[in-house]
């Protein structure tokens, strides 16, 4: 097989990873890949993610068995639609189902329409000043949440009116975040921890992954500003089977069967963003997509290969039994570039990833990094992401931490608290 990957982050290469363990694979392209990745697939660094008549020219002059989409703005801007038309196989929702992240309002009325719980409604606004007026009926913390994608910087979580004002002004009137702001919703703030709870759908049958939890802000203790993701766990005690049972009855199979009434057909990878509330589950919010850095910790656990099941989901033809999962624990440490998610400098030397490749159990999966000659430099906020599979949690950690401490660059910074709170169920992570 002769697989294309689009996507050139930490996600895309622990998919490549693990597609290579594949007896049936025999290629690897990627676009547009990184540094790291280039040691695994061949790649087009000048083919952007989001450019889909790019995408389609380098698919039809490949040919591949099977195309793999790990971003969202292909998917959102109709990439697999593209690929659909062609009768080419690919691995990602269409331009409609690909909605579910690509508008917040869109969304948010599918959770109403099919009684999905969710946090409720304040209204959807269009003007700054509709906006603030609703402020007044609201009650606080409110969730002040952009339409359109904003590159994870859409959503405020406003604890008085003073910085949901602020919010709202440099959404709607600065602008900050381009067209996606220009449109808003409000929503009650929900109270609980988060799970990331991602299923893969052949558009008629599906199967839950392993579930995981993110890292979302920069510093620990979960303080300072949210990021992409410091890191993530994985692990079968962060969802006991009833919770797993009221996830699937209440909300992953409502919202199957919603797409069947709105006729929104779902092929690829579906995460459900959770909030484990006091009064049960309730959805943050859809991605088409798979988690960055979830997917590193959940590839560490797969003992089925995945270039069969993504083959089958293309075709229409996934077999759920086919997933099998490695018992115990897998931890993902993102390392990134000091400054991040502010400004960062790149372009620095990373030593001791040598060492990483030699400790067995150990993967340093690449994000923010290029090639340059025999060096690999930084090239973005999120570098690296190290990521260790365990019999339990803390082995995993030790592992993943101790890969960390052969890794340098200069302003190096990580989160040393992943999976702290792994050891009661239901604790959270952001
Ligand atoms: P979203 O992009 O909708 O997932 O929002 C990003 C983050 O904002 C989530 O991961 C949560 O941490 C937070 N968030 C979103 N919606 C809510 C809500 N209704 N209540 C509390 N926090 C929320
Ligand atoms: N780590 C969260 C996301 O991928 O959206």
């Amino acid at each position: 097989m002769k697989i294309l990957v689009i996507g050139g982050g930490g996600r895309e290469h622990a998919l490549i990873w693990k597609l290579k363990q594949s007896a049936r694979v025999e290629k690897i392209w990627c676009a547009p890949g990184n540094g790291g990745i280039a040691g695994a697939a061949e790649c087009f660094p000048a083919v952007d993610a989001g450019d889909v008549p790019a995408l389609v020219a380098l698919a039809e002059r490949l040919a591949p068995d099977l195309t793999v989409v790990g971003p969202e703005a292909p998917l959102v801007a109709g990439l697999c639609d593209e690929f659909a038309r062609r009768k080419w196989p690919v691995v990602g929702p269409n331009k409609n189902a690909a909605q579910l992240e690509g508008s917040k309002v869109f969304t948010k009325l599918f959770l109403d329409r099919h009684k999905i719980p969710t946090a409720n409604l304040y209204g959807c606004f269009d003007s700054a000043a509709a906006a603030r007026e609703a402020l007044a009926r609201v009650a606080w913390p409110v969730v002040i949440k952009a339409d359109g994608l904003c590159a994870g910087k859409g959503v405020l979580v406003a604890q008085n009116r003073e910085e949901a004002e602020d919010f709202i002004t440099r959404l709607m009137e600065k602008n900050e975040l381009g067209d996606g702001g220009r449109r808003i919703i409000l929503e009650q703030g929900l109270a609980g921890d988060e799970l990331s709870f991602i299923i893969l759908s052949d558009g008629t049958r599906y199967a839950p992954l392993v579930p995981t939890r993110d890292h979302k802000r920069v510093f620990d203790d979960n303080r300072g500003p949210n990021t992409g993701g410091m890191g993530a766990y994985s692990s079968d005690e962060l969802l006991p089977p009833a919770l797993r049972q009221t996830i699937l009855s209440t909300i992953v199979e409502p919202t199957l069967r919603g797409f069947a009434a709105d006729g929104i057909h779902y092929q690829g990878f579906l995460y459900f963003g959770l909030m484990l509330t006091a009064s049960g589950p309730q959805v943050l919010e859809f991605n088409c997509r798979l988690g960055d850095p979830e997917t590193q910790a959940i590839v560490a656990r797969m003992d089925f290969d995945l270039a069969e099941v993504l083959t089958d989901v293309a075709a229409g033809k996934l077999d759920a039994g086919k997933l099998r999962w490695k018992p115990g624990t897998s931890v993902c440490v993102v390392l990134t570039a000091g400054g991040y998610p502010g400004k960062y400098e790149t372009g620095k030397r990373i030593e001791g990833l040598t060492a990483i490749t030699d400790n067995t159990g150990v993967v340093a999966f690449h994000a923010g990094t290029k090639k340059i000659g025999a060096d690999i430099v930084t090239s973005g906020g999120r570098v690296l992401g190290v990521t260790s599979a365990a019999a339990d949690m803390p082995a995993a950690l030790r592992a993943a931490y101790q890969g960390v401490g052969r890794i340098h660059f200069e302003g190096m910074h990580y989160r040393k608290d992943i999976g702290a709170s792994s050891g009661r169920q239901g604790a959270t992570g952001d």
